[in-house]
């Protein structure tokens, strides 16, 4: 269980009592093959065959899932997301892993979670930081997908008046069609990626810094800009994109940007050939998978995120 939530509700406090509770300080410096490790000796101390039941946003679920579906060649897995992003997203689709050498879940395997368990009121103590955070892959669903997500978000006066629901619900509803079809990432589910390439390495080149979601909603406005470049997407869903972001007082420039450091880590990203490959947006709601990149159209791209 996620630290920061075991000591936030007591009534798991309570639950876990009699229980052996392993808790974990979750930061992508933790997601790693050492914690892995640790995560197996506390297995193998109890000589487990119950489902490791996670708690957590997803990190927690990150590590649970690649432990549970190595630990005795699989044991079951019950996941109760805890952060908005978790909930609308990590949650499904069964892919776990960790960090390697500075890379973003280098390694990894597939696991369907047994049960998947949400309840939004765990967002009440979440970080607003982490809130927002959520929000950069709740954007991203606004974009790949047909969910009136924008135009809803839109309206919104502010996040912290939010009812995470709805939101929740459609960018899982988006998620699931996706994955259902292409569960093993061969394909159609690199749509998922789109503003990834980006916020991967902005991850990378501002370790603990950045929180994933934060990347992730200045990838979507730099590889916006990209596809205006390569589909002539219109210039105002990025200027929409944008103005939510700003609303919701997200974060949507970073400073002294290293861009051919950045450049090195989109380069190491999994899903390169022999060229740059990119989900991009053709129009809204109209993903395009596995497109080819320049390097310099990326370096004019991010000027969009630079201060
Ligand atoms: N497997 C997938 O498909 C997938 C998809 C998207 C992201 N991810 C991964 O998810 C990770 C990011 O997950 P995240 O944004 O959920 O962050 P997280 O797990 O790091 O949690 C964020 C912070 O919030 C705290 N926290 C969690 N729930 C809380 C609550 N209810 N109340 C108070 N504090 C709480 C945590 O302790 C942590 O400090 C990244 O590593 C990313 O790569 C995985």
């Amino acid at each position: 269980m996620d630290r920061n939530v075991y000591e936030n509700w007591p009534v798991l406090r309570e639950y876990t009592q009699d229980k052996e509770v392993y808790l974990l300080d979750a930061s992508e410096s933790r997601k790693t093959l050492e914690e892995i490790e640790s995560l197996y000796e506390f297995l193998f101390k109890y000589q487990t065959v119950e489902p490791l039941i996670a708690i957590g946003g997803g990190i927690t679920g990150d590590l649970a899932g690649y432990a549970s579906a190595t630990f005795k060649r699989g044991i079951p897995l019950i996941l109760l997301p805890t952060t908005l992003l978790a909930m609308c997203d990590s949650t499904v689709g069964g892919k776990c892993g960790v960090n390697y050498k500075g890379v973003k879940n280098y390694i990894g395997t597939f696991k369907k979670p047994d049960e998947i368990f949400i309840c939004t009121e765990f967002l009440t103590s979440l970080p607003e930081r982490h809130l927002k955070s959520g929000m950069g892959e709740i954007l991203k669903y606004g974009l790949i997908g047909k969910e009136p997500i924008l135009p809803l978000l839109e309206k919104e006066i502010s996040l912290q008046n939010l009812q995470a629901r709805p939101y929740v619900e459609m960018g899982l509803k988006i998620k699931i069609d996706v994955v259902s079809q292409d569960f093993y990432d061969r394909g159609q589910r690199n749509v998922l990626n789109f503003g990834h390439n980006i916020a991967h390495g902005l991850e990378a080149v501002y370790p603990n810094t950045l929180t994933h979601g934060e990347a992730v909603a200045l990838g979507l406005l730099a590889e916006l800009r990209l596809s205006e470049e390569l589909f002539g997407l219109r210039s105002d869903i990025r200027r929409q994109t944008r103005s939510i972001m700003e609303r919701f007082g997200m974060m949507t420039v970073v400073e002294d940007l290293p861009v051919e450091k950045l450049l090195d880590y989109i380069k190491k990203d999994k899903k390169n050939d022999d060229s740059l490959r990119f989900t991009l947006l053709r129009g809204a709601g109209c993903p395009e998978i596995k497109q080819s990149v320049a390097e310099e159209w990326i370096r004019s791209a991010v000027v969009e995120i630079m201060e």
